[in-house]
């Protein structure tokens, strides 16, 4: 007898663990593009204080840079029974079927940061400006070039560009250049390190010359592709010691910015970023980072959830442009960005609540 009721005593149990497997049920998903990077980790650590406050149930998966995995993620999370996915694709381009599979399911779809191209199937894009991005990294060249900055002076211009897979690239490319172009053009600054044969000083560069561009000066968004870029920029380098690098984020500017700094003809760099992540706040302190572009992803995660939780909801969503993903416009959120420099690490990151003082060495 006592036998016979272990015995369903354990059926029991399975029966209820198995019920349980099958009704793990997800509102929303997310998925992120990659852990190695801070910038991804980071949204990963606000999206879970954000949704704490939500009654949705939520789980959020990486995709380590690779888009079979993103692909395998996405697939998980609709059998989940999502309704809606919030995605940063690895590849914007390859990202489509993926986001066509979801689609098909019934799944909202809102590509978060970075924007999935060719493809009508992206419902929302949430993304930061990254056109005043690029310019505001320009534009903090330009300021630190000042009186210097006149017809011929041929001031050292090293341009660095973020992966051709993903949009923003082109974006924060696009703004910065439309910022340096006239210099360029005359001959105030010198660019270095770009011999392609696209014309950086054209009225208008078609997606193909730009394309063509970024190919030439890809940091692939990866620190060593940017470090050994760098090494290569300045192997024979013989022009001026000051120098002034576009860096397109803080990642891949650490990375240039080691290289510059070790190079003894070198006297003086200026170098942009983005992201204002961790290590590169403890870099602008120490004066080997110039300046970073604040994105205060705390907006964009609040963004994103509103309009995942007014999708489940049947609410409106109200948007404040459109950006082309090659099929449709797709109607987005832009949020604005900061610039940060050793002056305002204080007053904007640590007055705000973002970081703590302590999370830095030289902040009183
Ligand atoms: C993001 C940046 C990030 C970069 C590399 C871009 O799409 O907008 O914030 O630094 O990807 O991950």
């Amino acid at each position: 007898m006592k036998k016979l009721f272990s015995i369903f005593l354990v059926m029991f149990v399975i029966s209820i663990l198995a019920a349980c497997g099958k009704t793990e049920k997800v509102d929303i998903g997310i998925v992120l593009p990659t852990k190695e990077e801070p910038r991804w980790v980071q949204d990963e650590t606000r999206f879970k204080e954000a949704l704490k406050d939500t009654g949705y149930s939520v789980e959020i998966l990486f995709s380590q840079g690779d888009s079979a995995k993103e692909r395998q993620n996405v697939e998980a999370l609709i059998t989940k029974g999502i309704k809606v996915l919030i995605i940063t694709a690895h590849d914007g381009g390859a990202a489509a079927s993926a986001i066509e599979m979801a689609k098909e399911a019934g799944i909202k779809v809102i590509a978060y940061d970075r924007l999935i191209t060719g493809t009508d199937d992206v419902d929302y894009y949430i993304t930061f400006d990254s056109k005043s991005v690029g310019a505001a990294q320009a534009e903090y060249l330009v300021e630190q070039a000042g009186d210097a900055l006149v017809e011929n002076a041929n001031l050292p211009l090293f341009l660095y560009a973020g992966a051709a897979t993903d949009n923003n690239a082109f974006i924060f490319f696009e703004g910065a250049l439309e910022v340096l172009k006239p210099y360029i053009k005359n001959g105030a600054f010198e660019v270095q390190n770009y011999n392609g044969s696209t014309d950086l000083t054209k009225d208008s560069l078609t997606r193909a010359e730009l394309s063509e561009v970024v190919g030439k000066i890809t940091t692939n968004w990866d620190f060593n592709t940017a470090k050994n870029l760098a090494e290569a920029n300045l192997t024979g380098y013989n022009g001026g010691s000051t120098t002034y690098i576009l860096a397109p984020n803080d990642g891949t500017a650490r990375s240039i910015a080691d290289v510059f700094a070790s190079d003894t003809n070198i006297s003086t760099y200026f170098v942009t970023g983005q992201d204002a992540e961790k290590a590169s706040i403890q870099y602008i302190i120490d004066g080997k980072q110039s300046m970073t572009v604040f994105k205060d992803v705390r907006n964009l995660v609040t963004g994103a959830i509103d309009m995942a939780t007014k999708l489940i909801e049947n609410k409106a969503i109200t948007t404040n442009g459109t950006y082309n993903n090659g099929n449709k416009d797709v109607a987005s959120v832009k949020v604005e960005v900061q610039v940060i420099k050793q002056d305002s690490v204080k007053s904007i990151l640590i007055d705000s609540g973002y970081y703590l003082s302590t999370d830095f060495t030289g902040i009183e």
